[in-house]
């Protein structure tokens, strides 16, 4: 089974709108056919409307960072996924491990925003991954385990099949210190274990898996070149478009 690989920048809380512009107008024309690669920018909610309407026709696609599970009412502060689908964007960020921590989301609410994020059409990318404790501790695979059995509850093997899990160990995120592609791959393969365990082995082979943690052009084509990991989920290197395109150079 070959799967599409997906390289997708998190900018998280960054960048002003003329940035994120600059940023758009120097890359939508430059990077891989959609054919071979998706290629999408993760970006505050704010920015999303006038990137959306810059890269209209190119292959550039876009990404929420985060939504609400409702589609409207009085959730103050919030985004909903209808809202956010209606600009044009593909895909939303959900549990990443800085709104676990920050803002105190379970498994349940990342659950709740899968499926909702799924009833609106678009694709979320589901993070998961285990602290420096855990991971010393040797219990990575047990805590991925649970997050991701707990975060495709109720899913359908259809649903599933076109979801994106990113793989992001806490400890290698921001810190310039990034799990080894082996390790990397262990771990992104017992989240394709898991997924076989729940749906079969045919939904198992079409699920994409990322890894993300202190991914950067020198050390992409290493990830990519292993069995289970098929694209990168980048905060740092997603920040410059020179690094951003850098990161596509593997195609
Ligand atoms: O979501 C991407 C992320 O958390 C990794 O960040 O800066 O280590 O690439 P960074």
């Amino acid at each position: 089974m070959s799967r599409k690989p997906i390289i997708a920048g998190n900018w998280k809380m960054n960048k002003t709108l003329l940035e994120a512009q600059e940023f758009v107008d120097a890359v939508k024309d430059n990077i891989p056919s959609s054919e071979l690669v998706d290629t999408v920018i993760g970006a505050p909610a704010l920015f999303l409307a006038p990137m959306a309407y810059s890269s209209r026709g190119t292959d550039l696609k876009l990404s929420a960072q985060n939504s609400f599970w409702e589609n409207s009412g009085a959730f103050t502060g919030e985004n909903s996924p209808a809202a956010i689908a209606d600009l044009g964007v593909q895909y939303i960020i959900i549990g990443h491990s800085e709104r676990r921590e920050y803002f105190h989301e379970t498994d349940e609410d990342i659950n709740k925003k899968a499926k909702a994020i799924i009833a609106n059409g678009l694709t979320p990318i589901l993070c998961c991954g285990e602290t420096l404790e855990t991971f010393e501790a040797g219990k990575t695979a047990e805590w991925v385990e649970g997050q991701i059995t707990a975060g495709l509850k109720d899913l359908t093997p259809e649903q599933v099949s076109n979801l994106v899990i990113a793989y992001e160990p806490i400890w290698a995120i921001g810190t310039g210190k990034s799990a080894t592609s082996e390790i990397a791959d262990e771990t992104c393969g017992v989240v394709r274990a898991t997924v076989e365990k729940l749906y079969g082995s045919e939904v198992a082979d079409k699920v994409r898996i990322q890894y993300g943690g202190s991914v950067k052009p020198e050390n992409v084509d290493e990830y990519m070149s292993k069995e289970n990991i098929d694209g990168a989920l980048v905060g740092g290197a997603s920040l410059e478009a020179e690094s951003f395109l850098a990161l596509l150079n593997f195609v």
